[in-house]
């Protein structure tokens, strides 16, 4: 972020103050602040009653062995019981829990009763294919209630779901369930996506030829496309589960037993497995939810617009708001699919009185235009969420005026796959509501901003977020790596949680995400590894050498440039370079990787010691005056690089 930018943000003088209807109703009150910050340890005790424990835990969090912590450890539950047949049990059977809406228009609505069974009938499968406490499941399917119910039955038998996004590749894919040791995969045939069915089970056939240990593979139906089916591993979902027993008893595993593990890029090349476990995890995402949304489950329908391969999805769209009892929204395919009011027509047909979405899709809609929405009724709304990226002051002031009527209170919500809950966030019937700012942390948690030498920089200040204290939905540990989970994040400042984002006071002491501080870009919402995507151009045989930045975008907030170098015997690299390149880190990855541009340069600009100077390569990349170029080897490597991206005919997109 650019200081003028900066500058501009924090200029930013309107206020939102909470509606007067919500303040008098509203979960979180002044009184919550209050009880979280006079004892921690009894206001956590309190939120783990939203849980049914089979063993009531004792204890709240035991921190003496940091960083591996461990939440309510002496308690034990069932995580689908918690989500499913307690809700039922209690006489909400026939409320639903999703409406889905399928891209081309086919729905289901599913009530808490149908869920059950089939996560029942889905445990009773998985078992069958000798699934036990412990064991990895891979989920790779389209948003469809199967995926939900896939990760239900895994967490309902203890075994760890890794759900991998849709979007990525066959090689990205195998990459996981090698890393974890996956032994069953759950996929689909394909899914809809912009009106075409994509193609998922051949995905999983040339993902599983480069990996061992899978031994089952489970197809839904979805689109009915030809799939090679290998006999002796692939089963169909509906004949196999549909062929089950509804009746399943849950058995209790400890708190601190395995949920998921969910990847997300680092700074570094490999993905990284983040650990998650059952009650904190559970404790901490139905309090959030319950409290940054203001929830009343007899009364909302619950919109997270966000795809379950990552970790929104699983937070709030499955986890949370099914321990709450909620009714949830669950839409398929892409918001311009068949027309451009898709999600506000969804919002008017269901009557959604929450959404929670990114700002990258606020600012396509801003880009599209109010008309739209204005098609729509939208009068069911009393709240919006954002997430994922710092949302601009003018995107959250068109989001609250265009979506929410002026009427509804927005909440900037900011967290990670590794926290697992909302961490920072306004209360809706609290805070009095800034454009841009995710204000406050949330009631029981603890979050400061701190200058390199790990100290609390005072009000008007910026430097790194940190979280200072345990918190539940923590993440426990990389999947195989403690000592890479101690050394990403809480090797930096002593005993604090390292985030990776730059933050800044405002001088009332309110909090301004600045976005991240390490070589980690955030597209569309989606976190992107640089060095990621350098491995993949440079795994190409026409590439040498690929540096790649994350320019600013209007719409994607980041999009990705890569600077390569080609092979000499490569020669000029044909004329279809670029889009061969695009291609390839598509099919190592996945689509959401490929560089919006690749430029192909002579050199890179490198310090002495030999790091490329990523910060000059931005400057071109977003058009910008070059800055100090003092410390180049080659000064004259950037005049190159302009002169040769000043040509007409330069290899760019
Ligand atoms: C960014 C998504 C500013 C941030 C839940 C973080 C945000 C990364 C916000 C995590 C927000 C998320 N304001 N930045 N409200 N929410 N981020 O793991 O850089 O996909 O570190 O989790 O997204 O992305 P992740």
């Amino acid at each position: 972020m650019s200081d003028e930018t900066l500058s501009n943000l924090l200029r930013e003088e309107r206020r939102f103050p909470p509606p007067k209807e919500l303040a008098g109703s509203a979960n979180v009150t002044d009184a919550t602040y209050e009880q979280a910050a006079d004892d921690p340890d009894a206001f956590w005790a309190e939120q783990a009653k939203r849980l049914d424990w089979d063993t009531e835990p004792t204890e709240t969090v035991d921190w003496s062995n940091p960083p591996f912590a461990k939440w309510f450890a002496d308690g034990t539950l069932n995580a689908a019981y918690n989500c499913c047949d307690r809700h039922v049990e209690a006489g909400h059977g026939d409320r639903v829990a999703f409406y889905f809406e399928g891209e081309p228009g086919d729905t289901r609505e599913i009530t808490y009763a149908q869920l059950t069974a089939e996560v029942k009938q889905a445990a009773n499968a998985l078992t069958e294919l000798g699934v036990t406490s412990g064991d990895r499941v891979a989920i790779y399917l389209p948003m469809i209630p199967e995926a939900v119910v896939a990760m239900l039955a895994c967490a309902r038998l203890g075994a760890p779901h890794t759900v991998v996004f849709g979007g990525f590749s066959s090689d990205a894919l195998a990459t996981r369930i090698a890393d974890c040791g996956v032994e069953v995969v759950i996929t689909a045939d394909g899914g809809y996506r912009r009106g075409a069915p994509s193609d998922l089970k051949s995905a999983v056939d040339q993902a599983l030829t480069k990996c061992e240990g899978v031994r089952s593979v489970l197809v839904v139906q979805r689109t009915g496309q030809d799939v090679e089916m290998t006999e002796g591993r692939d089963l169909w979902w509906h004949d196999f589960v549909g062929g089950q027993s509804d009746e399943h008893t849950p058995e209790a595993f400890p708190a601190e037993h395995p949920l998921y593990i969910m990847y997300t890029s680092g700074s570094t090349g490999t993905p990284k497995g983040i650990l998650h476990t059952t009650g904190g995890y559970l404790v901490g995402t139905s309090y959030t939810h319950w409290a940054a949304f203001d929830l009343k489950p007899e009364t909302d329908v619950f919109w997270t617009a966000a795809d379950i391969g990552w970790v929104t999805g699983h937070s709030y769209l499955v986890y949370g708001p099914l321990v709450n009892g909620t009714t949830s929204v669950m839409y398929e395919g892409t918001p311009n699919t068949p027309h451009q009011g898709r999600w506000w027509e969804i919002i008017e047909k269901y009557r959604v009185s929450i959404l929670y979405c990114a700002p990258t899709a606020i600012r396509t809609f801003m880009k599209w235009g109010p008309e739209f929405p204005e098609q729509f009724d939208l009068s069911s709304l009393r709240l919006l969420g954002s997430v994922g990226e710092p949302i601009n002051p003018e995107a959250w002031v068109w989001y609250r005026h265009y979506i929410g009527g002026d009427r509804v209170p927005v909440v900037d919500t900011w967290w990670q796959t590794e926290t697992g809950m909302i961490m920072v966030s306004p209360m809706p019937g609290v805070s009095e509501a800034k454009p841009g700012a995710a204000m406050t942390a949330v009631p029981g948690v603890s979050v400061d901003v701190v200058n390199d030498e790990a100290h609390s920089v005072p009000n008007g200040s910026g430097g790194y977020l940190v979280v200072t204290k345990p918190w539940p939905a923590m993440l426990r540990t990389l999947w195989g790596d403690d000592q890479r989970f101690i050394d990403t994040y809480w090797s930096r400042f002593e005993g604090l949680y390292f985030a990776g984002d730059g933050a800044k006071k405002d001088d009332d002491g309110d909090i301004w995400l600045l976005g991240r501080v390490d070589d980690v870009m955030n597209v569309s919402g989606h976190r992107m590894s640089t060095t990621e995507i350098e491995s993949a151009l440079v795994s190409h045989p026409k590439v040498a050498e690929a540096a790649v930045v994350g320019a600013t975008d209007d719409t994607t907030g980041q999009a990705i440039v890569a600077f390569v170098i080609l092979r000499t015997e490569a020669g000029d690299g044909g004329p279809d370079v670029v889009q061969e390149l695009r291609t390839h880190v598509a099919a190592e990855i996945g689509a959401i990787a490929k560089p919006r541009q690749i430029m192909v340069v002579e050199e890179l600009p490198k310090t002495r010691s030999g790091k490329i100077m990523r910060r000059l390569l931005r400057d071109i990349a977003e058009n910008r005056e070059l800055g100090d170029v003092t410390t180049l080897t080659d000064s004259s490597v950037m005049t190159l690089i302009k002169d040769n991206l000043a040509k007409p005919d330069s290899p760019q997109e």
